[in-house]
C-alpha cells in the first residue's frame, strides 16, 4: 500500500534521512523505532506530504505522492488520519468539535445530524462519552490523547499515522491507549504507520517493526525477529542503551 524508496532529506548540512526504503502492507500496523532526533517525525512528515524529499519516491498505492501538489495531494490526504506528536487538539474548540472537525472539513456531504451521530459514536469508542462539551485544557492528558485518536479515526481513514501517541503518559495509560488502538484496528482494519518509543509494549501491537538508524532502515521484520536481532544497534536500543548524543529536536 505504501512504498518508500531511497528517501533522502537534509536540513542544511544535517543529513537526516539518507536513503530510507520501506514497504507497508495494507492493513498492517508498522511501528518505526529509533533514537530521539533520528528522523522518525521527519519521515512521517514526508509520508503526509508535509515535507518534500531531496531524493526518493513515496508510492501510496500506485501514486507517487512526491510528484503531487495542491488538490491532487489533498485527495490522497483525505484517505489519511493523523495523530501528531503531542496529540495537538485545537484549544479553542470543545472535544466534540475537535473530533467533528475532520468530518466538517473532508466529508462535506454529511448533514449536521450525521456529523453529530458519527462524532458521538467515536467519542464512545474511545471512552469519552459525556466529555464532548469540555475543552482540551479541562480534560486529562490521557483523555486528550484519546480525543486525538478519535479525531484521526472519525473519517474512517484507510491509513492512519501515529507519531508517539503515548509519549508522556504513565504506564497504565500507555497500556490503555495501546489497547484502544489495537481494538480500533481490529474493527476498522486501517493501515497504520506508528512511531513509538514504548519498548517492550510495541512488540505486542505491531505486525512489523522497522528500526531507523543513521538515516536508514537498518532492519524490518516481525516483532519476534526484531527482538531477537543480532544487530547490536537494535539490541542497544531495546535495552535503552542508545549510543551517541541525543540531539535536541
Ligand atoms: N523543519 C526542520 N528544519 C530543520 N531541522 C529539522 C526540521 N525538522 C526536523 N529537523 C531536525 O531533524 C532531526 C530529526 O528530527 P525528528 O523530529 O524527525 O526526530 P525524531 O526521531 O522524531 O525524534 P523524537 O523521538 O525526539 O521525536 C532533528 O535533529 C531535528 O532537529
Ligand atoms: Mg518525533
Amino acid at each position: 500500500m505504501i512504498r518508500v524508496e531511497n528517501l533522502q532529506k537534509a536540513f542544511g548540512d544535517q543529513r537526516v534521512l539518507q536513503g530510507v526504503t520501506l514497504e507497508v502492507q495494507t492493513g498492517e500496523i508498522m511501528i518505526v523505532i529509533g533514537r530521539s532526533g533520528g528522523g522518525k517525525s521527519v519521515f512521517l512528515r514526508h509520508l503526509l506530504g508535509l515535507l518534500r524529499p531531496d531524493a526518493g519516491r513515496i508510492w501510496v498505492d500506485e501514486v507517487d505522492i512526491t510528484e503531487l501538489r495542491g488538490r491532487a495531494l489533498d485527495r490522497v490526504r483525505e484517505r489519511y488520519g493523523v495523530v501528531f506528536q503531542g496529540g495537538a487538539l485545537f484549544d479553542s474548540m470543545t472535544v466534540f468539535d475537535n473530533i467533528a472537525f475532520p468530518l466538517r472539513e473532508k466529508k462535506r456531504s454529511l448533514g449536521p445530524s450525521e456529523i453529530r451521530d458519527r462524532t458521538e459514536e467515536k467519542l464512545a469508542q474511545v471512552g469519552l462519552s459525556g466529555a464532548g462539551h469540555k475543552f482540551p485544557d479541562e480534560v486529562s492528558g490521557g483523555m486528550r490523547k484519546r480525543a486525538a485518536i478519535a479525531r484521526a479515526l472519525v473519517t474512517e481513514p484507510e491509513i492512519v499515522f501515529f507519531d508517539e501517541p503515548t509519549t508522556g503518559l504513565d504506564p497504565v495509560l500507555v497500556n490503555a491507549i495501546h489497547h484502544l488502538i489495537v481494538d480500533l484496528h481490529r474493527k476498522f482494519r486501517f493501515t497504520a504507520v506508528m512511531v513509538s518509543h514504548e519498548i517492550p509494549e510495541i512488540f505486542e501491537i505491531a505486525q512489523r517493526v522497522a528500526m531507523l538508524h543513521d538515516g536508514v532502515i537498518v532492519e524490518v521484520g516481525e516483532p519476534k525477529v526484531i527482538q531477537e536481532s543480532a544487530n547490536p544497534v537494535i539490541q542497544q536500543f531495546i535495552r535503552g542503551q542508545i549510543e551517541g548524543p541525543i540531539r535536541a529536536t
